[in-house]
């Protein structure tokens, strides 16, 4: 036990020395890469799939609704983060996001705000554990999800044959 103990501290120890000789970091200012922030929006996007389906099957099961209150918040966190995500920098990126999330940037913030404040409706029904709230908020996110994705996803690409 105590020659483990020994062991950690001397890797603790170690780290502390590794970390301190490493060189000054890149300036903040470099930030993320346009392909970093593709690969974050649609890991986002693809979290929150996980989420609203959970949120479904869990309403649906008859899961305490006010254990629901935080996937719930936390997609409209997703929305409030979302447009920045779609910088200019990331245009011209393969991605499946149309040209217009650009040219319709207003637009395209409304709908992230729609997203926004149908998942805050939800937490708030599911923090008062009120069932009738819960499902019509829960229609409203599912249709903010919908009405985003009709003007501003472009479609699969088509799967190679065979
Ligand atoms: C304001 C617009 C907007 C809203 C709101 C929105 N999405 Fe998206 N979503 C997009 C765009 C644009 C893309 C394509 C992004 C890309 O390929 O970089 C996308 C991509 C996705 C993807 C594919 C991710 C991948 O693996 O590449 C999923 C899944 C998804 N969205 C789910 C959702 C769900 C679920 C909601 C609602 C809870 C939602 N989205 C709300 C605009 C939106």
């Amino acid at each position: 036990m105590k020659i483990m103990a020994i062991a950690a501290l001397a890797a603790l120890g170690a780290t502390a020395i590794a970390v301190q000789a490493k060189p000054a970091p890149a300036p903040a200012s470099a930030g993320p890469s346009a392909a970093q922030l593709v690969a974050a929006r649609q890991a986002a996007m693809a979290m929150s799939a996980t989420s609203v389906n959970m949120l479904k099957g869990g309403s649906a099961n008859g899961m305490p609704l006010k254990s629901l209150a935080f996937p719930a918040n936390s997609l409209a966190k997703w929305a409030v983060a979302m447009p920045a995500m779609f910088a200019n920098s990331t245009k011209g990126q393969p991605s499946r996001a149309r040209p217009e999330v650009w040219t319709n940037k207003a637009d395209f913030a409304a709908k992230a705000d729609a997203m926004a404040q149908a998942t805050k409706a939800l937490a708030a029904a599911a923090a008062a554990e009120d069932k009738d709230a819960f499902a019509s908020a829960l229609a409203s996110t599912g249709a903010a999800c919908k009405g985003c994705h009709d003007s501003y996803q472009a479609p699969p690409p088509p799967k190679p044959a065979g």
